[in-house]
């Protein structure tokens, strides 16, 4: 059943670990910098809740390795330069980082400590584990809460979906196609759901002027022809190639849900709008791979990072065949420009936003 599905990454910091296959994400990390620097000096400038003197921030859906602290990182940063143009001492820092309970907290933890320096000013750093659909910090502490890549992640798969049994990917094509509008319409709706109580929640948790910088997959709003995920649709394509070869059973695809949706930046910039407690400072739409060098995209790498991201969530339903899916798609991707053609297809949006 879907609602028991258990959403982390492939731990540690072994081959198939996130740690080491997640540069896709973190390119996405770099690009969002410049709104979390743009960010930071309106905090500092302005008189935004600054006068206990410390700054709050927090990264939500952190996962582990490298790119757990980019985001907190660049916040840090920015914060010490403002303050050293300014020739005055830097507030006192807390910097806190959370995701779902599995997630590799380990890793985090021993990596935490390179945010805190041996110099002024203090640094504290903690995690808050705990899903980001529901209250993490106390009302009204948060300064600057980043995300990058995880909103995406919806609390669950439609229940519409899987309390009637249909299924988000038919086997059958024809099936499949009939079910096409209903389906996404049901993963809109989970996500309009849960991006606004993500909103109302952090809301709560801002101080006044309080700023939120996020980056999720997403799509264009122009030109669109499916509303379904297409990453998702691309792990569900190879999983059926691989169950064609007798690797699963091919009808076990019928009740697996993958609990993504890929919002456009139109539906997100109404779902923020509707909700009222933000005002949106800056939003745009990358390709995923922007901004990349283009000899680090290849076949083997794009089948890595995707199994770093979806083999726990895949193991549970469907069982040991990751090795066979980095396979099927590396083999999907082997004719010239296939690859290319496939990653031109995905994007991520990004926002930035303070708190009414
Ligand atoms: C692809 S990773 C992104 C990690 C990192 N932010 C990056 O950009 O590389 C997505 C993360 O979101 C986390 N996540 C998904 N749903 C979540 C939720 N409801 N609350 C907190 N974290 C969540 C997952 O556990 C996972 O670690």
């Amino acid at each position: 059943m879907a609602s028991q599905q258990t959403v982390f990454m492939n731990h540690g910091q072994g081959e198939t670990s996130y740690a080491r296959n997640s540069s896709i994400q973190n390119a996405d990390q770099e690009r969002m910098k410049p709104m979390i620097e743009a960010a930071i000096a309106e905090l500092c400038t302005a008189n935004n809740g600054l006068s206990r003197g410390n700054i709050v921030i927090a990264d939500l859906g952190c996962s582990s390795g490298p790119n757990a602290l980019t985001l907190v990182s660049f916040a840090v940063e920015a914060i010490h330069k403002h303050y050293l143009e300014l020739q005055q001492p830097p507030p006192e820092l807390c910097v806190l980082l959370n995701d779902l309970p599995d997630n590799d907290f380990n890793t985090v933890v021993k990596n935490l400590t390179t945010l805190r320096r041996s110099d002024e000013p203090v640094v504290v750093t903690g995690v808050t584990p705990g899903s980001f659909y529901e209250r993490l910090f106390t009302a009204e502490s948060l300064h600057l809460a980043c995300s990058s890549n995880s909103l995406h992640w919806l609390s669950k798969a439609p229940e519409d979906l899987t309390r009637n049994q249909i299924p988000a990917y038919d086997i059958d094509e024809h099936a499949r196609r009939e079910r096409l509008p209903l389906v996404v319409e049901a993963y809109a709706n989970q996500f309009k759901k849960d991006f606004t109580l993500f909103l109302k929640l952090r809301a709560k948790e801002s101080v006044p002027g309080g700023k939120i910088v996020v980056s999720l997959l997403g799509r264009r709003s122009e030109g669109i022809s499916s509303k379904f995920p297409r990453l998702v649709e691309i792990l569900l394509q190879i999983l059926s190639v691989t169950a064609s070869e007798g690797v699963f059973e091919k009808k076990k695809l019928n009740s697996f849900y993958v609990p993504v949706y890929e919002p456009s930046d139109e539906e997100l910039r109404e779902i923020i709008q509707e909700e009222g407690s933000f005002w949106i400072n800056e939003m745009c739409v990358h390709g995923l791979t922007s901004g990349m060098d283009s000899a680090l995209i290849t076949p083997n790498r794009l089948a890595n990072q995707m199994r770093a991201v979806f083999e726990p969530l895949v193991a549970q339903h469907l069982g040991d065949v990751m090795d066979e899916f980095v396979r099927t798609a590396e083999q999907r991707w082997s004719l010239e420009g296939s690859l290319q053609d496939e990653v031109a297809r995905l994007a991520t949006v990004a926002v930035s936003l303070t708190k009414a």
